[in-house]
């Protein structure tokens, strides 16, 4: 494949196939680091009874549940190409579709949320028009994607950890035609499709030998090895030194974050 053009490939598919015993876990352990700001965001955004919710890429439904069961809000749509891991739950409807079908229809929702999914999709300028269209007036959209701010020091564009993330975000744009180099551009899509009340706010959080982030990575790179060596950026013993480093107390870097931008329709 040409390594300079956006693959062909699809999340779930050619990637992170949801059938892998350990894919849930892994999602898992990122949610149990991002969980946190997702939902004080969605409560500042007013998530709360009566309110029509629509998880967008629900994963294993963590957002979703706590929707239902902290927010208390009145439904919640979770569409996931893969919906095996979305256990059943009181007022949760489960879609299994493609985003991308644009036939898919799901109805309008006073609160929209979609994290660490349209980053992974090649239509996600064209998703995120049609997401803010689901909106109804006054509703609300919430969009997660990572990013990642440059190295602190020189040096570090040799380590085998900035070599490993580098060939991982290479390897997923050459595959399934993830980017990341956009997400910071989201408040600007939000502007452009008519919304209101834009903002944006970006948060890295710590990343510690063997924490549940260090093990997202630590899993994320093992599943992804014959894609990460492919890219030529990596050897096989430069993803072990990274891996090991992901559990060692030298550990000392600043992690991809998680962008949050949202907005209201008027
Ligand atoms: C990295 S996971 C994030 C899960 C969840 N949003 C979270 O943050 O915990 C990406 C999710 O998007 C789903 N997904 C990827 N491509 C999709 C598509 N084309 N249509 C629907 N869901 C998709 C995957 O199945 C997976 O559950």
């Amino acid at each position: 494949m040409d390594s300079t053009h956006p693959g062909h490939g699809r999340y779930g598919q050619d990637l992170f196939d949801a059938g892998h015993p350990g894919e849930a876990e892994r999602i898992d352990d990122a949610a149990l680091v991002y969980d946190p700001v997702t939902t004080h965001r969605l409560r500042a955004l007013g998530a709360g009874p009566g309110l029509r919710c629509l998880e967008v890429g629900a994963g294993t439904g963590t957002v979703a549940r706590w929707l239902l069961r902290e927010a208390d809000v009145a439904e919640v749509v979770a569409v996931d190409r893969d919906t095996g891991a979305l256990a059943a739950e009181p007022r949760l409807r489960v879609v299994t579709a493609n985003l991308t079908d644009d036939t898919l229809d799901l109805g309008t929702f006073d609160l929209i949320h979609a994290r660490f999914v349209l980053m992974h999709l090649r239509e996600r300028r064209h998703l995120v028009s049609r997401l803010v269209s689901l909106l109804n007036p006054g509703g609300r959209i919430l969009l997660g994607d990572a990013a990642e701010l440059p190295d602190a020091h020189d040096t570090s564009s040799s380590s085998a950890y900035r070599r490993t993330m580098d060939a991982m975000w290479e390897a997923l744009r050459t595959t399934i035609g993830t980017d990341i180099t956009g997400v910071p551009a989201y408040p600007h899509f939000l502007r452009e499709e008519g919304l209101t009340d834009v903002a944006a706010e970006l948060y890295c959080p710590p990343l510690l030998p063997g924490g549940p982030l260090a093990r997202f990575w630590s899993q994320t790179w093992q599943r992804m090895r014959p894609e990460l060596t492919a890219t030529g950026r990596v050897d096989a013993a430069t993803v072990d030194e990274a891996l090991d480093y992901l559990s060692s107390p030298h550990l000392a870097e600043l992690g991809p974050g998680l962008l949050m931008a949202w907005g209201r329709r008027r």
